[in-house]
């Protein structure tokens, strides 16, 4: 009855699952990653530093920050027959549905998947798909809009390389921003993992018919693209876009969410878990704020959604509600200030969350006594029903 499931191990312990990488308090807004508050983490590490403490439990040291950066880079090209794909998608093909049709099919191509059985095997694995993964995004930007697949740089890091593979064309190398290049860094960051949400239930459950870890993921990219979950942040921004085009006051709009007209809600607020503000949004609405000083832009979505939100959170409907801001709020302005279109947002989101998704897809893996997920139902359908032949129907 609370709407989530709950995973009998089939002696008798129901409730969700135990896991050791992510911890979320909803009522104090905290989130860890591997026991490290996010808020120490932000603007320290690096995505790909964050991606390693989540899926190997620890922060990485020097050598292994080296050896792990050697494994992306090595493992940035698509193969070329990979690329052949592209030469079949339409071009208005979701790149959602690029991403996670690609990813399942690197399992056909990256031998490296079905070694992954120890640390150093499954490291391997998890740089093949996290470099890749980007590689497939970009790949999948250019073919939408008809420019050639930008190969990857050998000599930048994982942020830059994948605007590298964005926005350079032949001939004209993009240099992207070292503000630009932070605010990605921070956005993947905050996205890497949060618990047992709808996505990481999914690759866990997928992963525990011992699925490969690629497989495993490209289930979390399908669930990822509701516009509940991941495809809030592209939700957001045509909210925003909305309001702004109609001329609409924020009270209004806060009045229509409030009596539920036209089934709008306000996306980008709420959470099953926190009952207070997400930790994510506050460094998102700073960062955005930052970016977009530094840029020296201003964004007339930004303004509006801090109207929209100061009006919602001085609203009992919201507050009687316990709905604040969540990652998704804010994050549509940082990437829309380094320029990537709205469709490519939940793909950014897909790529920040991979390290999450590897890790759960690790914690199944490595467990000895790991059995597969079956969880039961409440059965409410009908019960002895008469077969008819088709005579009597
Ligand atoms: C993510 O789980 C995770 O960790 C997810 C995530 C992650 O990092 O993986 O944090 C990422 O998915 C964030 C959420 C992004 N989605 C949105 O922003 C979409 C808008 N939010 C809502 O759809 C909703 O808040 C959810 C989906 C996020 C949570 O849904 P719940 O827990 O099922 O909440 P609910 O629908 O039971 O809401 C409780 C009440 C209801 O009112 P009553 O029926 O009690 O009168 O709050 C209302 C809802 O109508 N409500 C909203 C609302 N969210 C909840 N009303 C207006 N606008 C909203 N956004």
């Amino acid at each position: 009855e609370t709407g989530y499931i709950t995973l009998d191990d089939g002696y008798g312990n129901t409730g969700s699952c135990k896991s050791a990488i992510t911890y979320i308090d909803g009522d104090a807004g905290i989130l860890r990653y591997r026991g490290i508050p996010i808020e120490d983490i932000a603007g320290r590490s690096s995505f790909v530093e964050a991606a390693w403490l989540v899926i190997f439990g620890k922060l990485p040291t020097v050598q292994d920050r080296n050896r792990f950066s050697d494994l992306l880079t090595e493992n940035s090209m698509m193969n070329e027959n990979m690329r052949k794909h592209f030469d079949g998608f339409p071009t208005a093909a979701p790149p959602m549905a690029i991403l996670s049709a690609m990813i399942n099919t690197l399992s056909a191509h990256e031998p490296a998947v079905w070694s992954a059985h120890d640390d150093e095997s499954i490291e391997r694995a998890a740089a093949v798909l996290l470099s890749k993964a980007r590689t497939i995004a970009a790949a999948a930007y250019k073919s939408s809009i008809g420019e050639p697949i930008v190969y990857p740089r050998y000599d930048v890091k994982y942020v830059e390389n994948f605007l590298h593979m964005m926005f350079s064309v032949p001939y004209r190398e993009y240099k992207p921003s070292k503000t630009a290049v932070k605010a990605l860094n921070l956005f993947l960051l905050l996205h890497a993992d949060h618990e047992q949400n709808c996505s990481t239930s999914t690759v866990r459950m997928v992963a525990s018919s011992q699925a490969n870890m690629f497989a495993s993921c490209s289930a979390g990219v399908c669930a990822l693209w509701g516009p509940l979950h991941g495809g809030a942040n592209v939700a957001v921004i045509e909210m925003l876009e909305r309001i702004r085009e109609s001329g609409m006051d924020v009270k209004e709009y806060v009045r229509k969410v409030k009596n539920r007209e036209d089934g709008v809600k306000l996306m980008g607020f709420g959470h099953r878990v926190y009952r207070n503000f997400d930790p994510r949004s506050k460094i998102l609405r700073a960062a955005a704020e930052d970016l977009l000083e530094e840029m020296h832009v201003t964004d007339p979505l930004l303004d509006l959604g801090r109207e929209l939100a100061d009006a919602a959170l001085s609203d009992d409907y919201f507050i009687e509600r316990k709905l604040y801001p969540n990652v998704d709020f804010y994050s549509g302005i940082i990437l829309r200030a380094i320029g990537l279109p709205v469709d490519m947002f939940t793909v950014m989101f897909a790529i920040g969350r991979m390290p999450g998704w590897i890790a759960n897809w690790k914690e199944i893996h490595d467990d000895p006594k790991g059995r597969i997920y079956r969880p039961r139902q409440v059965y409410i359908g009908p019960t002895d029903v008469q077969w008819k032949p088709r005579s009597e129907r």
